[in-house]
């Protein structure tokens, strides 16, 4: 009989959620088996067909992104990432596993929009993936479907209170999937923007012939972030559900989400790193380079970035994703010159954001261990998914980042391996790289060296979120 493989990671510093301890970690197939102090019996007694060797490393639970768009249709055009490509470059940057959203679409059901999205993602990623569900048509029978997606493990349903005509739900609508998540467990992320007023502004900016990248950012004021937000939060405590906030980038929206959480409701806010690391400077730059930095929600002014960093400190954030949806410059932001309105939505984002976050910490804005909850823990708890994601414990998948603390690196889109043509953080230096990667026991990144395989990510079915107090 052969015996399961056997992987000993050796010698660095464990880092979850919970702990920093100096052990060494034994994987057993696809699975963590054991966790022993470095240097001790247990540890030293383990037979291991493969040894890696941590020392002076960080060894961390692999990357949880729970906001990403791999394909999606937009503004005319598609998202430049496959699920082959955007899932091999989150593995370059130490992320095994993406949650990515299927759509409905508008007179269609749910159902066709999942299948469609299984369609692009299975047998084609390089790491373990999820759903959402984008609710873009909420009628009586996509309510019932609600009930019958969280059973097969897609448990979370994305509402937009911006974009009219496109994913754009009313108040109506939104209070309805509400009610229905209140009752079937189902968790309701919110694109909190008010999509109607800012269409209002949208047209008289390009009227009066602001039709520039940082008017992107000026039409979508923060107080409108701030009030849908608001008005979000009210409609799920009318509705008794709760209530995840994405792409938080309002220090006005922020104040509204610490609020709720004083009142002890089940509200979460999820922030990104671009809200974090890029302000409206980057819309403002000049000869349509602003473009590359068109997301909603917007890059805000940079006063706004100490109530996100301080957010993340007191947990009124709770997550760091991503909201990877690249586009190219060359052809896809192009299509917006002379008229912002047009400029595709999204910045990639998937392979930098463990760096990223790690670099915060290196600045001393987070500790160690917040960064691994913020990107690891919290969004596997939150979707469902811990502890087999999230985390580094006997039971748990073994997805394991062995993580070099000092290398330096500058990130680049002529070394980064996202499928678009320019990088966001162009020319920044970040302390701290990716060093070995696996998903599941098996080597995705070998000592900086892609060895993965399209296919070998697996569907997630998730559970329910594991922070509601009412259940
Ligand atoms: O600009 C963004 N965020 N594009 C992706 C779609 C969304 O709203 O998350
Ligand atoms: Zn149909
Ligand atoms: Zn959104
Ligand atoms: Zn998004």
């Amino acid at each position: 009989m052969t015996r399961t493989a056997r992987t000993a990671i050796r010698g660095g510093l464990v880092i979850t959620a919970a702990d920093e301890v100096h052990a060494d970690v034994l994987i057993e197939g696809s699975r963590i088996a054991a966790l022993a102090a470095h240097g001790s019996d247990a540890a030293a007694g383990w037979s291991a067909d493969r040894t890696i060797d941590a020392t002076g490393r960080y060894v961390i639970p692999g990357g949880v992104d729970a906001h990403t768009h791999m394909e999606l249709p937009f503004g005319g055009t598609f998202a430049s990432d496959s699920f082959a490509t955007g899932t091999r470059a989150a593995a370059w940057g130490g992320t095994t596993t993406i949650i990515d959203f299927a759509v409905q679409a508008v007179g269609h059901s749910l159902r066709e929009g999942l299948d469609a999205w299984h369609a692009k993602a299975d047998a084609q990623c390089a790491i373990d993936y999820g759903l959402h569900m984008i609710l873009a048509d909420v009628t009586e029978h996509t309510l019932k479907e609600m009930d019958l997606l969280i059973e097969e493990g897609c448990t979370s349903f994305k509402l937009f209170m911006a974009y009219p005509g496109v994913f754009y739900s009313d108040d109506g609508k939104i209070l309805r999937a509400m009610q229905r998540a209140a009752g079937n467990g189902g968790l309701i992320m919110m694109h909190a923007e008010n999509g109607i007023a800012i269409d209002v502004l949208v047209e008289q900016a390009l009227a009066a012939g602001r039709t520039d990248p940082r008017y992107h950012g000026e039409v979508r004021k923060a107080l409108l972030e701030a009030e849908a937000t608001h008005r979000a939060i009210q409609l799920a405590r009318v509705a008794g559900s709760p209530l995840y906030v994405v792409h938080v980038s309002a220090a006005e929206a922020v104040a509204e989400l610490a609020h709720a959480r004083d009142l002890g409701l089940d509200v979460f806010g999820e922030t990104c790193p671009q809200y974090l690391f890029l302000s409206a400077d980057d819309l403002a730059k000049p000869d349509f380079e602003g473009a590359k930095y068109v997301c909603s929600t917007p890059l805000r002014p940079r006063e706004h970035q100490a109530a996100l960093w301080r957010a993340l400190r007191t947990d009124d954030l709770s997550v760091v994703s991503t909201d990877h949806c690249p586009f190219c410059f060359s052809g896809q932001k192009e299509l917006g010159r002379g008229d912002f309105s047009r400029i595709p939505n999204g910045l990639p984002g998937v392979e930098n954001r463990m760096d990223l976050l790690h670099q915060a910490v290196v600045e001393g804005k987070l500790t160690r261990r917040r960064w691994i909850e913020l990107a690891c823990a919290t969004p596997a708890r939150m979707f469902g998914l811990y502890p087999r994601k999230g985390t580094l414990t006997p039971g748990a998948d073994a997805d394991v980042v062995v993580y070099d603390p000092h290398a330096e690196q500058v990130i680049s889109a002529e070394t980064h391996h996202m499928n678009v043509d320019y990088s966001a953080y162009e020319g920044r230096r970040v302390t701290g790289q990716v060093e070995t990667v696996l998903s599941r026991g098996e080597l995705v990144i070998d000592a900086r060296s892609y060895v993965g395989r399209a296919g070998h990510g697996q569907y997630q079915p998730r559970g329910i979120c594991q922070y509601l107090t009412r259940q």
